[in-house]
């Protein structure tokens, strides 16, 4: 029987759209960003993967989070692997009945294989290995390449982040008829710091593209889903709709909520939503969270989701409280920088907040307490 776990959107008609802007403008990728779980990693994966392949490409993936300090030797082994999966047939009884075989003794005793073609060893260098790597897939596979570059915004952490950009342009530039390339990244920040890094090649040479939230099309399966466990009940898709903007578009954390409105027999999506929050297992997933970082942290975070100035000096006179702490600017801005790198806190151009809508009540709520 389906669950509410099966329950999954396609978005074939995005892929195709994104594959027809790639087609339209050759060595230029597309950077697909938004924030965090909302399913940039799935649509690649179920959709444009998929895609791809319908359409002759070789759709690679990687992971450039994995590998933070040397994104490109993570891509190259993408790269690698794909390469063995043509090369090397996926059994050993393939693999006999493709090699020539040069001489069988009697029981197969000796079984020569015959030689498997040498090819030149791939240069050490990372950027030359990359090129060498797209240029031999391609000609393997007789077709496009679609590398799908995802967390690319570790690109620009890395400490060699412009060498590693202008690398990787300049290998999608040169190959352009052989590979496409689809970027997606969580943070703005990141995608910010890409941009001013010298020379900005990665804000010239990528379409950057705000990537789509998922709609009713989801609301809907859970909606009818919800209906076919309890009939005769239903939920209105309003309320999963306005439920579903205030957890920030993330569909597991929405089918989460879902699920315990099913078990609980709510259909109250507002109501739902306030008996998630408060659940044991929630709150302790917060506390544990939270107490991941210092008390000093904790205050800062304490005063973005409350949308007061960071740097204000009655922020800084409000920290003080805190004990032991003793608060400046500069402490305080590098505990905005901590909480950051650790996903608590984006910046978009309406400013700094936190990346979970849902922990910026827990932690305002907490506070009036
Ligand atoms: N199209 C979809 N239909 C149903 N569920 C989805 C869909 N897309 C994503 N999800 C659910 O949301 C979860 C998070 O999605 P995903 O990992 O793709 O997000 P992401 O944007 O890549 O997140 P992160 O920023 O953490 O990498 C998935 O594990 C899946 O359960
Ligand atoms: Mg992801």
């Amino acid at each position: 029987m389906k669950t509410f776990d099966d329950l999954e959107v396609r978005r074939p008609a995005l892929a195709q759209a994104y594959l027809a802007l790639l087609a339209a403008q050759p060595g230029r990728p597309l950077a697909l960003f938004a924030p965090r779980r909302v399913g940039k990693t799935f649509f690649l994966d179920h959709d444009l993967a998929p895609g791809a392949r319908d359409a002759g490409m070789l759709p690679v993936y990687a992971d450039l989070w994995l590998h933070k300090t040397a994104p490109i030797e993570a891509l190259n082994h993408a790269l690698e692997e794909a390469l063995d999966d043509l090369q090397v047939p996926a059994s050993r009884a393939a693999k006999l009945a493709r090699t020539p075989v040069k001489k069988i003794g009697l029981l197969g005793a000796s079984i020569d294989l015959g030689e498997e073609p040498q090819r030149r060893a791939l240069p050490e260098s990372p950027a030359l290995r990359l090129d060498a790597l797209v240029t031999r897939l391609a000609a393997r596979h007789k077709g496009q390449i679609l590398l799908m570059l995802d967390e690319v915004q570790t690109l620009g952490e890395a400490a060699d982040g412009v060498t590693l950009v202008a690398s990787l342009r300049a290998v999608l530039h040169k190959r352009r008829g052989e590979v496409r390339a689809v970027f997606t990244g969580s943070s703005q920040e990141g995608l910010a710091r890409l941009m001013n890094t010298a020379g900005a090649p990665m804000y010239q040479f990528a379409q950057i593209i705000d990537f789509p939230f998922l709609d009713d099309a989801f609301l809907r399966l859970l909606a009818d889903h919800f209906s076919t466990v309890h009939p005769g009940k239903a939920l209105a898709l309003a309320d999963l709709r306005h439920g579903f903007s205030k957890i920030g578009f993330k569909p597991a954390l929405m089918r989460d909520v879902v699920k315990a409105m099913s078990a609980e027999g709510v259909t109250d999506v507002s109501q739902g939503l306030r008996n998630y929050m408060t659940s044991d297992h929630q709150v302790a997933v917060w506390r544990a969270l939270l107490s991941s970082v210092d008390a000093f942290d904790q205050g800062v975070l304490e005063v973005i989701a409350r949308g007061e100035p960071p740097l204000s000096q009655a922020t800084l006179q409000a920290l003080a409280a805190i004990p032991g702490s003793k608060p400046t600017i500069s402490r305080v801005r590098s505990s905005i920088e901590k909480l950051k790198r650790g996903g608590f806190l984006s910046k978009t151009a309406a400013g700094t907040h936190l990346d979970d809508p849902l922990l910026a009540e827990f932690v305002l709520q907490r506070a009036a307490q």
